[in-house]
């Protein structure tokens, strides 16, 4: 009965046990879990853009190498998101269609321009630095095809947050004006980093049912304040200041303090008006109409397989 098959969902989540495909889901549940993997394989394959912008322009044999593993990486996350999101009861092409039309969100971080080579080391550094803060410990959501996502996602954005500190460290022992292209770009990234992590723990609709389901294992505040912890050193080793006159150590807390988050920002960068929301948006909608023949001549050929097998 419908009792039983949602004390045993229940059950599992108590015992952090996962949940699995085959298992009876309450709809929000399954709603809310769709949500948040459309919106994170969104944010991978939008987030192919800042970087992919830089590939034809790489200073070197070397770093044009790293910087196309990279994106590629990010179009694989992508897809393995798609995937999970599927054996939930989700339809690609339906997912698709809903961000190409703006029904679906995709990480507010995507929509700041790449305007020097130095932003390629901040965006590893900085944004997968967050992104990996906050994908760690869904390693243990709830839902086993997400969980087991992350644990390959989070192998290769370890790798892109060390591509990038390393680059960053590179230009750090260069000329003054590469000093000042690094800084510049910590200047325009670290604030939409912070933004990454959601709207504050106060205003945040979903956090409290999703913790109860163990989907997310940390507030969206425990995470940012954790990523803040966590990079003020890097910054001091890479020699470079963050931009917040009120960062400071606070023995107190054990933590550093930080000032406000401008969350209107953020609100006009979500509700689609950050710099380069447009130009995203277009961008996936060319490449989704210049792929329409790819998707018509494999089904085509599906067809003729299937046919020549019958
Ligand atoms: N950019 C765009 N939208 C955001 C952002 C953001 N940075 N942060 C929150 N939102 C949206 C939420 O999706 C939610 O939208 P909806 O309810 O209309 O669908 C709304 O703002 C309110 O936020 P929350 O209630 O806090 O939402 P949630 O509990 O889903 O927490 C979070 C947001 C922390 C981003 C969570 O969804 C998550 O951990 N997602 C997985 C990680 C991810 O998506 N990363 C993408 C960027 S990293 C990368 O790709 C390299």
């Amino acid at each position: 009965s419908e009792e039983d098959l949602e004390r045993h969902f229940e059950h599992t989540i108590d015992k952090d046990q996962r949940i699995e495909p085959r298992d009876w889901v309450p709809e929000g549940y399954r709603k809310t879990m769709i949500r948040q993997i459309a919106q994170h394989a969104h944010s991978e394959i939008i987030g192919m853009q800042p970087e992919g912008n830089w590939i034809t322009r790489a200073p070197s044999l070397r770093r044009k190498a790293i910087l196309l593993a990279k994106v590629q990486d990010e179009a694989g996350h992508g897809l393995y998101l798609y995937s999970a999101a599927e054996t939930l009861g989700a339809d690609r092409t339906d997912l698709t269609e809903k961000l190409i039309s703006g029904r679906q969100k995709y990480s507010s971080i995507f929509n700041y321009p790449t305007l020097t080579f130095a932003d390629v080391g901040a965006i590893g550094w900085l944004v997968d630095g967050a992104a990996i803060c906050n994908q760690v410990p869904l390693c243990r959501s709830s839902y086993g095809p997400y969980a087991r996502a992350m644990i390959r996602i989070c192998k290769e954005e370890s790798f892109h947050q060390r591509q990038g500190y390393e680059l960053l460290m590179t230009m750090m022992k260069g000329t003054q004006a590469q000093r000042d292209m690094v800084q510049d770009a910590v200047n325009r990234f670290w604030w939409p980093s912070l933004m990454m992590f959601g709207p504050p723990d106060a205003e945040s609709a979903n956090t409290a049912q999703s913790m109860a389901w163990k989907i997310k294992r940390h507030t969206n505040d425990e995470l940012r304040q954790r990523f803040v912890d966590m990079t003020v050193p890097q910054a001091e080793a890479l020699g470079v200041t963050l931009p917040d006159p009120e960062l400071k150590w606070n023995p107190e807390r054990g933590h550093y303090d930080f000032g406000p988050v401008d969350w209107d920002e953020m609100k006009q960068v979500v509700a689609g008006n950050g710099p380069c929301n447009a130009e995203r948006m277009a961008r996936r909608r060319q490449a989704h109409e210049d792929g329409a023949w790819v998707r018509e001549a494999a089904a085509a050929h599906a067809r003729k397989m299937a046919e020549a097998k019958a």
